[in-house]
């Protein structure tokens, strides 16, 4: 029954972005020219390599900028089968791919070619803050698996199993995590691919932070381990992060080929196709080395590391170690405050900026990213170690 609004019902259940409230404050206050510290941001702060922006240059000045097929270009299409061959192990031909405008976009198309009305998507909370926005988007129901900080964040198979029910259809698997930095390991990757197969429950597997990924950890596509799986999974994965392209906008999917259609027909009809532009950008870094990417999780992980050191010494804020991703998942309930009050406070009192817990399904959580410079961390754990002292 339509209720009396401008707007559709769909969208009224979509709740506004409250990380939003807290970045776009702490933006106002630097325009300002106050000393703002922010561990905010959600993506690398390393530029782009010159020899992906060259290729797009030269994109530009040689005309390639039509149209081109919506699914991307054929050896882009072809390129991307090479990398999952060559990082993931898992065999892909170009008709089971399709480039988006972002791994964002290949999840909500995914989404929207899957559920129908009322249909589940099992979300291991904590969770990315758009999953549940965008299953509601899509007229689904989330539902949350919670994990546990001893688990590192994790969930375990007995909390999977007791969350399926006849209308579950999908399962979010999101490794390394935001926010946490989880890890899922090969054996846990099985089981969960064993009980999805046997429910025959399809995974969304968003695999944007593979390549910062810590201590010598090895990141596991789950559609790589078994030909069951394979065809229940849809793996998601892009640009952003791997090569610091968030501006760019590409990420693509692979899947089974009658799902990739569907997501092909609604790409038709929606967006059409990604940037020409940015397509071919995407060609030079898929051809780069893996020099880019490692030396950015070596910097990563020495910036973890020093967090880590500050944080040891604050009593009253816990932690939970990421093994991947560049985002600390901070426990915040010894000071007595709930996430959203830590968050609002800490920026007005101390010109500290982190991101509230709560529209990650945490509310005494904060997330800490270490996405900026040393310098920042520093002075940024000075403020709020004095700060929380004083509580
Ligand atoms: C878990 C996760 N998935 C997907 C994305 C979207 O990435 P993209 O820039 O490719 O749309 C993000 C971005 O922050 C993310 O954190």
């Amino acid at each position: 029954m339509r209720i009396d609004s401008r707007l559709s019902e769909r969208l009224l259940k979509v709740k506004p972005s409250s990380t939003l409230a807290i970045t776009s404050k702490a933006k106002k206050l630097k325009g300002e020219g106050r000393d703002v510290v922010t561990f905010a941001a959600g993506e690398p702060d390393f530029d782009t390599p010159d020899a992906i922006k060259e290729e797009a240059i030269l994109a530009i000045r040689s005309g390639f900028t039509k149209y081109t097929p919506t699914t991307g270009i054929p050896e882009l299409k072809k390129l991307i089968c090479e990398k999952f061959k060559k990082d993931n192990s898992l065999d892909y031909q170009p008709n089971q791919i399709v480039v988006s405008c972002g791994a964002k976009h290949s999840i909500f198309n995914t989404l929207f070619v899957l559920i129908d009305h009322g249909d589940e998507v099992l979300i291991p909370s904590p969770y990315w803050v758009s999953y549940p926005e965008m299953v509601n988007l899509c007229e689904g129901a989330p539902r949350f698996i919670n994990s546990r900080p001893e688990n590192n964040f994790k969930i375990n198979i007995e909390d999977l199993e007791k969350h399926i029910g006849s209308k579950t259809k999908v399962f979010i698997l999101n490794s390394p995590s935001n926010p946490t930095g989880c890890v899922y390991d090969k054996d846990e990757l099985k089981e969960i691919a064993r009980i999805c197969v046997e429910r025959k429950i399809f995974v969304i597997s968003d695999e944007i932070y593979e390549k910062i990924i810590f201590d010598n950890l090895k990141h596991i596509s789950i559609g790589s381990l078994g030909k069951d799986i394979y065809d229940y999974t849809i793996t998601v994965n892009g640009l952003s992060k791997s090569y610091s392209m968030t501006g760019w906008r590409i990420g693509y999917l692979a899947g089974p080929v009658d799902i990739v259609e569907a997501v092909s027909k609604f790409q038709d009809h929606s967006t059409s196709n990604p940037t020409s532009i940015s397509q071919k950008a995407a060609l030079a870094a898929l051809s780069l080395t893996d020099d880019f990417s490692r030396t950015m999780c070596l910097e990563f992980s020495k910036k973890r590391d020093y967090i880590i050191s500050r944080l040891n010494k604050i009593k009253k804020i816990g932690y939970c170690k990421p093994s991947g991703a560049f985002y600390i998942f901070c426990d915040i309930s010894k000071t007595g405050l709930d996430s959203v009050q830590f968050s609002s406070r800490l920026l007005d009192e101390m010109m500290v900026a982190v991101i509230p817990g709560d529209p990650f399904g945490r509310n005494d959580y904060i997330r800490l990213s270490f996405a900026t410079s040393l310098n920042e961390i520093e002075k940024g754990m000075d403020r709020i170690e004095g700060w929380v002292n004083k509580l």
